[in-house]
């Protein structure tokens, strides 16, 4: 008799999320920390990797000093076939640790170790491996938002923007899918794939607070406008939507639909990429629980803008905030996360793209 009694597991409870806190700064000290930065990245022989939720300072300073800004995956991918010693992920920490996994021999440093993601701290490995135990007829397939304990037990990882085609490929081979931990992107993948699939019951918090209602009402002030939705998003929410897709497709879908406009319901992060790419056309964001409102973090994720250029340069500076993860869990954890690459290799899938392909 397994210890876990019901079908569905509980998400562990995420409560301590912490307030939306941005770097300030006067432009003589932006200015004076870019050239430091600049500086010690030579000096230490370091590239920067970022996501598109970091800050515009940020996601810039990576593409001007070689380094990329893209998705969790290709940061790390990128951080393999960089000739840099160290790599410097400004992002939250699960990116940190895959770019680990995946590039043992480099260090791996973070302007902030504390950048957590709600999805992951919703899934202990020590509440997870048990549920795993319990059901050893279903392939464990879990979100690249996980800690490197988890990924360790997991037969595969799957980013947004490959996790259909994943979940597909194994419905085919008639197999049954353990998922962890998005409960919404569980769910979006299910139903495009009817695949039997066991939800972990976690949540983005700030995904889960787009409101439909208020899309709706966008949509009638702008009937042109296309909406592109981040499928952490609520099932009505995705239902909305004209392109469902990880961050780059999203920016893709910017960058190539016809439409003026377009109504945007992920990161607010990301309106820096989307306005590179299409500067003549109009964002807008999603309504999420609106300010002063239900929702703590208003479509900006309080763990991404812990990063910032002073922490950035301090780490450079003394080489604090290093990731490690045990030999024994980067070991197991590489291999799910190389089995999707080389199911996204074979099938032509580019897995994420990064800004510049
Ligand atoms: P992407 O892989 O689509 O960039 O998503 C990462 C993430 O954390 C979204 O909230
Ligand atoms: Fe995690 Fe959501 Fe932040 Fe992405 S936006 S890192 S899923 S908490």
């Amino acid at each position: 008799m397994s210890a876990i009694a019901s079908p569905v597991p509980p998400a562990h409870p995420v409560t301590d999320v912490p307030p939306v806190v941005e770097e300030v700064l006067e432009d003589a000290e932006r200015a004076a920390l870019i050239a430091r930065i600049k500086q010690l990245l030579k000096a230490q022989d370091a590239v920067l990797v970022a996501h598109y939720y970091t800050s515009g300072d940020l996601q810039r300073l990576a593409e001007e000093t070689g380094g990329c800004v893209s998705d969790s995956l290709e940061m790390a991918r990128f951080g393999h076939a960089a000739k840099a010693s160290t790599l410097v992920v400004a992002g939250v920490r699960f990116m940190g640790e895959t770019a680990k996994i995946l590039n043992p021999e480099k260090r791996v440093l973070m302007p902030d170790l504390g950048a957590e993601c709600s999805l992951d701290l919703s899934c202990p490995a020590e509440e997870f491996i048990p549920f795993c135990d319990a059901h050893p007829d279903r392939t464990v397939v879990v979100y690249a938002n996980t800690s490197a304990a988890v990924k360790a037990r997991a037969d595969w990882v799957v980013t947004s923007s490959i996790a259909v085609r994943v979940v597909q490929h194994l419905k085919e081979r008639g197999e049954k899918i353990l998922w962890a931990p998005d409960r919404y992107l569980g769910d979006y993948v299910q139903r495009v794939t009817g695949a039997d699939m066991l939800l972990w019951q976690g949540a983005c918090v700030v995904h889960e607070k787009f409101k439909a209602e208020g899309i709706r009402e966008l949509k009638r002030q702008h009937p042109e406008a296309a909406i592109l939705v981040h499928p952490e998003s609520p099932p009505e929410v995705i239902a909305m939507a004209d392109v469902v897709g990880s961050t780059t497709q999203l920016i893709r879908a910017v960058e190539t639909l016809p439409n003026p406009s377009f109504i945007v319901a992920t990161d607010i992060g990301i309106f820096h990429k989307m306005h590179a790419v299409a500067p003549h056309k109009l964002l807008i964001e999603a309504p999420s629980g609106g300010k002063g409102a239900t929702c703590v973090s208003c479509a900006h994720c309080p763990w991404m803008a812990m990063n910032g250029l002073r922490k950035l340069a301090h780490v450079l500076e003394t080489g604090e905030n290093e990731i490690h993860v045990p030999e024994d869990i980067c070991r197991r954890a590489a291999r799910p996360i190389n089995r999707m690459l080389e199911f996204a290799g074979q099938q032509s899938i580019p897995v994420l793209g990064r800004s510049g392909e």
